[in-house]
This record gives C-alpha cells, sequence and structure tokens, in this order.
C-alpha cells in the first residue's frame, strides 16, 4: 500500500469479460489494489465493446461519467473534444512517458498535447487461428499462405467433416473478418487508401469488388448456428476441434491459453492470407473522466500508472495475448505469436505497413465506422445482395458525418 495516500475508488468500464480477458482484467484490478485503492467494476459484456460505447454515452450524458473507461484510437480525441477527460500529464511527465511508448501511441494518449489516456497493448488483428490436430486429420500440412491456398485448406477442412471457419455472426465480427480480406486481397497501399482515407475511387474499385467477394465466399465455411454467436464460443469451436479456422486478433490467443492449450503445438497463429507483411494494430487504452474529490483523482493517477509499470505490462499482456505497448520490454516470458506480433510490428512500423485496425476503432471517426461495419454486415448477411451493390453503398457510408 502506498504511504503517500488514504486510497480511493475507482470505477472502472471495460467489456474483458471472456475467459482470457476476465484474467487479463483482474491483473489490472489487483495492481491498483495493490496501491491502496478500490477497484470498482463497471464490466459491460460484449466483443468489441459496441454494448460498453452504448453504456458509456448514456452515463456520461447523464453527468455520471465512470472514472476510467476502456476507449480506443480517434474516439479518444471524440471525447476529450466534449471536455469531459481528465489530464493526467503530471504522472505522464513524472514517469517519463514521452520515452517510454511509441510517439504514434503517445500522439493518440494526448488531446491538446497533454495525456488523457493510459495505453495497455498492442494486439494485432490480422491472425488466423487454427487447431493443428485438425488441420494434420484433414491433411492440411502448411499453413495457407495465400487466399487460393485458404480455400484450398477450408475444402479440405469440409471434406474431413469439420466446421472449415468457426464465425461469431456479429457485427464486429464480420467487419473483423473484412478487413483481414481487405489487407490480404488489396494490399497495404489499397487498405490505407480505402479504410484509413476514405478515398471514394478505391472505396469504388475493381478491387473493392474482388475483396468483398473473397470476404463472402468465406462465410460459406461457416457453419448455420453463426448468427449472433460471441467471438469467444467461435474460439472454442477451435479449441474443441470442432472447427479449424478462426479469423480473429491475438485476444483469441487469451483464450487458448486460459483453456491450457499450447501455441505451436495444440494452436497454430498465423497471418491471415497475404497479410504476412503487414499489420493492422489496435491498442486499448484507458481514458480518464474527470472526477470529483482529490482521493479519486489520485486513485486515477494510480490506475494510470500501474497500467505503465513493467509488470503489469508483463502480465496483463501474458493473458491478453496481446504484447506491450510500452517499449524496452523483456520478452522473454512471451510465446512464439507474441515474438513474430513484436518483431512483425517493428519491421512494418519501419516499411510502412503498421496499418489501424478499422474493424476495432484505430482508424476513422467512430460514426463512419458503426456505417461501414453495417454495410458489410448486412452483405455478409444477405444473399441477395451482390458485391457491386455493397461497394456503393460501402462508399457511401465512408462519407458519413
Ligand atoms: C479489444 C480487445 C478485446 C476484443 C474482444 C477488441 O476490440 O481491443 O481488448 O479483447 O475487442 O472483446
Amino acid at each position: 500500500m502506498s504511504a503517500a495516500h488514504a486510497g480511493g475508488e475507482v470505477e472502472v468500464l471495460h467489456w474483458w469479460t471472456s475467459g482470457g480477458e476476465a484474467k487479463a482484467a483482474a491483473a489490472l484490478k489487483e495492481k491498483l489494489q495493490a496501491k491502496g485503492d478500490t477497484w470498482k467494476d463497471f464490466a459491460v459484456a460484449g466483443g468489441g465493446g459496441d454494448s460498453a460505447m452504448t453504456v458509456l454515452k448514456s452515463r456520461v450524458v447523464s453527468g455520471n461519467a465512470p472514472a476510467a473507461a476502456q476507449i480506443k484510437g480517434p474516439s479518444i480525441q471524440e471525447w476529450a473534444r466534449e471536455g469531459v477527460l481528465a489530464n493526467i500529464d503530471d504522472v505522464a511527465k513524472t514517469e517519463g512517458w514521452d520515452k517510454l511508448l511509441p510517439g504514434v501511441v503517445a500522439d493518440v494518449m494526448k488531446y491538446k498535447g497533454n495525456y488523457v489516456a493510459a495505453p495497455v497493448n498492442v494486439h494485432r488483428v490480422n491472425w488466423v487461428w487454427a487447431n493443428s490436430e485438425v488441420l494434420k486429420k484433414a491433411g492440411v500440412s502448411k499453413m495457407p499462405a495465400t487466399w487460393p491456398e485458404f480455400f484450398a485448406a477450408a475444402d479440405a477442412l469440409k471434406k474431413a467433416g469439420v466446421i472449415p471457419v468457426a464465425h461469431g455472426g456479429q457485427s464486429w465480427q464480420d467487419f473483423t473478418t473484412f478487413e483481414a480480406v481487405a489487407l490480404g486481397v488489396g494490399g497495404t497501399e489499397f487498405y490505407k487508401k480505402a479504410l484509413i482515407k476514405l478515398d471514394q475511387p478505391t472505396l469504388n474499385s475493381a478491387k473493392m469488388e474482388e475483396v468483398l467477394t473473397t470476404y463472402k465466399k468465406i462465410k460459406g465455411y461457416t457453419d448455420k448456428n453463426a448468427a449472433g454467436r460471441d467471438w469467444n464460443l467461435a474460439t472454442s469451436m477451435v479449441i474443441r476441434g470442432e472447427a479449424g479456422f478462426q479469423f480473429m486478433g491475438d485476444w483469441a490467443k487469451g483464450e487458448f491459453l486460459a483453456a491450457g492449450k499450447a501455441p505451436g503445438k495444440d494452436f497454430q497463429c498465423f497471418a491471415a492470407p497475404g497479410t504476412a507483411a503487414a499489420y493492422t494494430f489496435n491498442i486499448d487504452s484507458f481514458a480518464m473522466f474527470k472526477v470529483k474529490g482529490a482521493d479519486k483523482a489520485q486513485a486515477q493517477k494510480d490506475l494510470a500508472s500501474a497500467i505503465m509499470s513493467v509488470d503489469f505490462q508483463e502480465l496483463f499482456n501474458l493473458n491478453k495475448g496481446s504484447i506491450p505497448v510500452r517499449l524496452g520490454m523483456d520478452l522473454s516470458k512471451f510465446d512464439d505469436c507474441a515474438k513474430q506480433s513484436a518483431k512483425d510490428f517493428q519491421a512494418d512500423a519501419k516499411s510502412g505497413s503498421l496499418v489501424p485496425s478499422i474493424a476495432h476503432g484505430m482508424a476513422v471517426p467512430s460514426a463512419i465506422q458503426g456505417a461501414m461495419q453495417d454495410v458489410v454486415s448486412q452483405f455478409w448477411n444477405t444473399d441477395s445482395m451482390t458485391a457491386k451493390d455493397a461497394m456503393a453503398k460501402l462508399a457511401s457510408a465512408a462519407k458519413s458525418k
């Protein structure tokens, strides 16, 4: 317990409720409590955080914001512009965060030069997870690196009586799969133009039509019960060997690990077809809201300091499936998927193929993201909708305000 102050309470809004996520969240709670503060849990279930963000809006509007909330990317700026976020620059300055974080990450955490949020990790989104034994049984000896190889492997799994792709039919999961296809089929420059710069000619191109067609083809390899399924239940299908593959960010690894499975042995991680030399990043962070009372403000700063500490960054990320966002960390306790992620993060940052995930709130304003996500889901769910129709709708959604 810190001798400097009597403990305060921090109410923390997050959506970490699956097995692996809850273990990671517990690490944060412990770290805060070790400082003598109280953790008030405000968990809103729902992968990807759409429900959590809806609840957050109503709490802030009614003047009852939590002290800290899991908010990411451009949304941090959106909240800061409303004037509701707290300035935690004194903690950041004392601890030298500018030197501990990659510059691009620090910029996202600041509003008008002051820190208003603290980052916990880096998730890579463009992964596929596979059950080793199931693939072996189906005669798939090499993880698919291209889309033709992927569909050939999926056909082999189908023949072997296994569901080729475990999918949860929720719009954020549809969008997560879509962005992997966009990166793999279109390449990094296409991804940047279409999904970050929202360039109309690229959104309305033959390449985009090919992306949409490839994306929709995957649906034929999912099962009939996918609609509404939570992402971690889809991961369980791969863990249990009912399904071969899942397209998902590396929070899925947290589920495999929580189930006692070993990477490289029981399960495989590989970059989505065509994306080995690129990286879609998703950085979880906690934005701090203005609170009343010195004890609460201090507890909030304790949370920020805990988040950036070396031991938290290690323990949390070992459970979460992500890698530390703090620079210079020793990764010797991390597995090969994490090591690959860290290596690629650096290499792709240098080569310009490190891109923000649109499906996970890193790339565009939330209103545009929501509108585009809706179109992509509608296309997935509507067999009468052509790729051309979807493309026109997607391009128009990209103009939403
Ligand atoms: C978050 C992860 C979380 C995942 C599933 C993502 O948007 O960044 O931390 O595990 O959603 O809930």
